[in-house]
């Protein structure tokens, strides 16, 4: 019987081999996947940012799931053709569509090591120095923008989850039982919308406070609204307001908001996932004065920190209010060794096991340094600020607010023609050339075409380019 089972357990052990390559196959493995990264980079440079889906005429070949595994050749093949090269290529110098990220080569390489380790940065005694760079990392984040020693957070999956996070908290905090009124401007990203949905809050009353002209919340309506509510019964629970929105990059008036969330027992939520890390360079720190009085704030690394997609980030003032939300136990999770290490990852987020995020964001922060992210972000500032300038000066172009930060909305304004239809078709031209990937929008009721500049990668050139082939098209089509 024994000698059976044996037997049985070396045939299965044999046929399960594949998953436990050698160190030989290792690095055979490893050699082919950092060629094909390196012939993937190094067309990034000239390539197109974007490439349609090869038509319905090239039907991609079925997705197989096959018992024996194939060579890596034919599986990188597949992902050349199928996976990397079809639609926008996030990683261009030229996309400035919606908010580009970057993908910092250095975060590849953290997320190799993370997964080869496969550290389990979920509960601190398994792994108290995952743990410990985990909530370093985080306590960089929070420092960076401005809030205090007792403040905590956690690393998500982007800044949805960051302000889906964050809201929870606040319900916990300020709303156990419901009733309490939400504020928020109606450029506020429509994640806070979902946000609210998914923790039970879709019938909160919600209060939009009307924006400036630079698109900003007004503090003084705000002001009105809380007042207003308060003086018929209705508690206010949270404001949203928003350090840099997703349409122009406008920050609210931060500081004010938060004069009247204090005087108003209001939860103070920054949906900093675009704009909040700016807090690294001086132009963004002045842009941003008062996002260190939020009581909770959404960041996103893989926007302002140019990492891959996959991290964003929820820190609150007082760590307190996360673990409230989020903390649980199991009989089965029991401590041991090391007590001193600080919060689980898992008593601060509604996740237990999870990818060891850290890495991504410690490894290129210590490689690259602080001080290239912090240039890096003023340069973005500094290319948004001289596209605006130039297009400003431009016969025929209409350009919103110098940009708060590193978006920029736009519009042409043809001779006598119809402008909304105008603007739309000019961006699918472009989309359709490949060459710069811009996004569109709508701003009061019309139109706008937006110039969002984030990439790492993103430098003078590019940006001239994009004048250029704005400049080129608008006049093609004013000649048709
Ligand atoms: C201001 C703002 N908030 C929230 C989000 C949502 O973040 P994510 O796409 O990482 O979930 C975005 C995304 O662009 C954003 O710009």
């Amino acid at each position: 019987m024994i000698e059976a089972a044996r037997a049985e357990l070396a045939r299965l052990r044999k046929e399960a081999e594949p998953l436990e390559p050698g160190a030989p196959e290792r690095s055979s493995l490893a050699a082919a996947a950092f060629a094909h990264a390196e012939r993937f980079l190094s067309d990034l440079p000239e390539g197109p940012s974007y490439r349609p889906w090869q038509g319905p005429s090239a039907h991609p070949p079925q997705i197989e799931f096959p018992d024996e595994g194939r060579s890596l050749e034919e599986t990188l093949a597949f992902l050349e053709s199928w996976v990397d090269r079809p639609g926008i290529a996030t990683a261009s110098p030229r996309f400035m569509g919606y908010v580009p990220g970057g993908g910092l080569f250095h975060s590849a390489i953290g997320d190799f090591l993370a997964a080869a380790s496969n550290k389990y940065a979920g509960f601190a005694p398994a792994a108290p120095g995952a743990v410990r760079l985990e909530n370093a990392t985080i306590g960089w984040l929070a420092k960076a923008i401005g809030f205090p020693a007792g403040s905590a957070g956690t690393l998500t999956s982007g800044g949805s989850m960051a302000n889906l996070t964050a809201i929870v908290a606040a319900r916990e905090a300020r709303d156990e039982q419901g009733g309490g009124a939400v504020y928020l401007s109606a450029t506020a990203h429509h994640c806070i919308e979902k946000a609210l949905r998914i923790a039970g809050r879709r019938r909160a009353p919600l209060r939009f406070v009307p924006t400036d002209e630079r698109h900003r919340m007004r503090a003084d309506k705000l002001a009105e609204l809380l007042e207003k509510d308060v003086a018929e019964g209705v508690r206010p629970w949270l404001v949203v307001a928003s350090a840099g929105t997703v349409d122009t990059g406008a920050v609210d008036p931060l500081a004010e908001i938060a004069d009247h969330c204090e005087r108003h027992g209001a939860w103070f939520h920054v949906d900093g996932a675009y704009g909040g890390l700016f807090m690294l360079c001086g132009e963004g720190r002045s842009a941003l004065a008062g996002i260190e009085r939020a009581d909770t704030a959404a960041l996103d690394p893989h926007k302002t920190l140019f990492l891959p997609y996959g991290t964003g980030a929820v820190v609150a003032r007082d760590a307190g209010t996360l673990l409230d939300a989020f903390s649980a136990s199991a009989d089965y999770i029991q401590p041991f060794g090391d007590d001193d290490v600080g919060p689980s990852p898992g008593d601060l987020s509604p996740e237990l096991t999870r990818h060891f995020r850290a890495l991504r964001l410690w490894l290129p922060l210590q490689l690259a340094g602080v001080g290239a992210f912090r240039s890096a972000q003023s340069e973005k500032i500094a290319l948004a600020r001289y596209f605006h300038q130039r297009l400003s000066a431009l016969p025929g172009w209409e350009t919103g607010p110098a940009p708060d930060l590193s978006i920029v909305a736009f519009r042409y304004r043809p001779d006598g023609g119809e402008a909304d239809d105008f603007n739309r078709r000019l961006l699918r031209r472009l989309q359709e050339e490949g060459r710069v990937f811009l996004s569109g929008t709508r701003i009061g009721g019309a139109d706008w075409l937006r110039c969002a500049i984030l990439s790492f990668r993103t430098h003078l050139e590019h940006v001239d380019e994009t004048l250029e082939v704005l400049i080129r098209l608008a006049a093609e089509m004013e000649a048709e």
